[in-house]
């Protein structure tokens, strides 16, 4: 691939889109950062502001049309990535957002890469066990399920990159926000949980998000259209005693001693066990409890296209377990 490509990059101010930015930009490529409400410190040039819940993404017919003359490819990443909210809320932004990304993409001629997530394997028809209606990230799966849906129905090509909970950088554990997995396990590292729901044989599946951004830049490079990356670790993820483990080395590295909670059945809970702790703790055991549900829905190790990365994006082998480390750190020092 020698001519030069133009790459529209949604949801660029966020940990994704922040995190692609850092990466060297291939040879041949220029970004174009599309920012809806923050700033987006990375951009080499001034963003365009898209609004993804307003037809056309809230441009002009002209000033759309324009874009759409000059983009070849799409990283679709804008997203509501919270959880616990109701279905209505993630509609305009993951599902109504991807059918603009589509209709924009049609425009252009443009090929989308498209960021969902791994949790979609709990949705999957063959899942062991069906997931909770009340689960914390049921919406929000459904609601990026769904966006797949609308892209394959499209026509377009396109490919689905499917990533695990993101930690920060693999090498210095750098995020521009904190991701769930550092805010949690920060919090479980200094004592606050009074055990730990877990599902039997789960594994503790986290990628640093630079190996998110290189494959997706990698897979721009060599021109791919089609195909569905889970960016996990699967079988090599750890299991949740190494995970503890590690945070009882981290905390012995800042002179903390750490008394392991133990870990519960998250099956065999009693009915109150979480409902009568104080609300911040019912609020992190409720999310622990809900997002091990979603793993054990996938067959308790999510899918993996982690051999493939390697072999064919040439991503980079990361030790889990180092990265998570280097995410510990950087979430106590700069996160707590
Ligand atoms: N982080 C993870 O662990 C993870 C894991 C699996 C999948 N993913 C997927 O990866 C994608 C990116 O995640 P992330 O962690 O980067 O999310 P994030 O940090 O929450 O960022 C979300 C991005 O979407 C933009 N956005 C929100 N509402 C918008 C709107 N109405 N119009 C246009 N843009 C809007 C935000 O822009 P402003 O900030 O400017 O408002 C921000 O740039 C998401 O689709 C998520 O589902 C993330």
């Amino acid at each position: 691939m020698s001519a030069r490509r133009t790459v529209l990059l949604t949801g660029a101010s966020g940990v994704v889109g922040r995190s692609i930015l850092r990466e060297r930009t291939p040879a041949g490529l220029r970004i174009i950062s599309a920012s809806h409400s923050a700033p987006i410190p990375e951009a080499e040039e001034p963003p365009v502001a898209l609004d993804m819940t307003a037809e056309r993404f809230g441009l002009d017919a002209d000033s759309h049309a324009a874009l759409a003359a000059e983009v070849d490819v799409v990283i679709h990443s804008a997203g509501l990535t919270e959880w616990g909210l109701a279905a209505e809320r993630y509609e305009p932004i993951n599902v109504e957002g991807t059918r603009r990304v589509v209709e924009f993409a049609e425009q252009a001629g443009a090929t989308v890469h498209f960021m969902s997530t791994a949790f979609v394997a709990a949705l999957a028809q063959g899942a062991p066990v069906p997931l909770g209606e009340e689960n914390v990230c049921r919406n929000y799966i459904r609601s990026k399920h769904r966006a797949e849906q609308l892209l394959r129905d499209s026509g377009l090509p396109h490919t689905i990159f499917r990533p695990t909970n993101l930690i920060g950088d693999s090498m210095t554990g750098w995020t521009s926000q904190g991701q769930i997995v550092q805010l949690m396990s920060d919090w479980i590292g200094r004592g606050r949980a009074p055990f730990i729901p877990a599902h039997p044989g789960i594994r503790m599946d986290f990628v640093p998000q630079d190996l998110l951004s290189k494959a997706v830049l990698r897979a721009i490079e060599l021109g791919d259209e089609q195909g569905e990356v889970w960016v996990t670790y699967g079988e090599e993820a750890m299991n949740i005693e190494t995970c503890l483990q590690l945070l009882v080395k981290h905390a012995a590295g800042r002179g903390r001693s750490l008394n392991l909670p133990p870990v519960v059945n998250a099956d065999e809970l009693e009915p109150d066990a979480i409902a009568k702790t104080p609300p911040m703790t019912r609020s992190y055991l409720s999310v622990l409890r809900d997002v091990s549900e979603v793993t054990r829905c996938s067959g308790g190790v999510l899918p993996t296209s982690m051999p493939e990365l390697r072999e064919r994006y040439g991503i980079p082998r990361v030790d889990d377990t180092a990265a998570y480390l280097a995410s510990l750190e950087y979430a106590a020092e700069y996160l707590g």
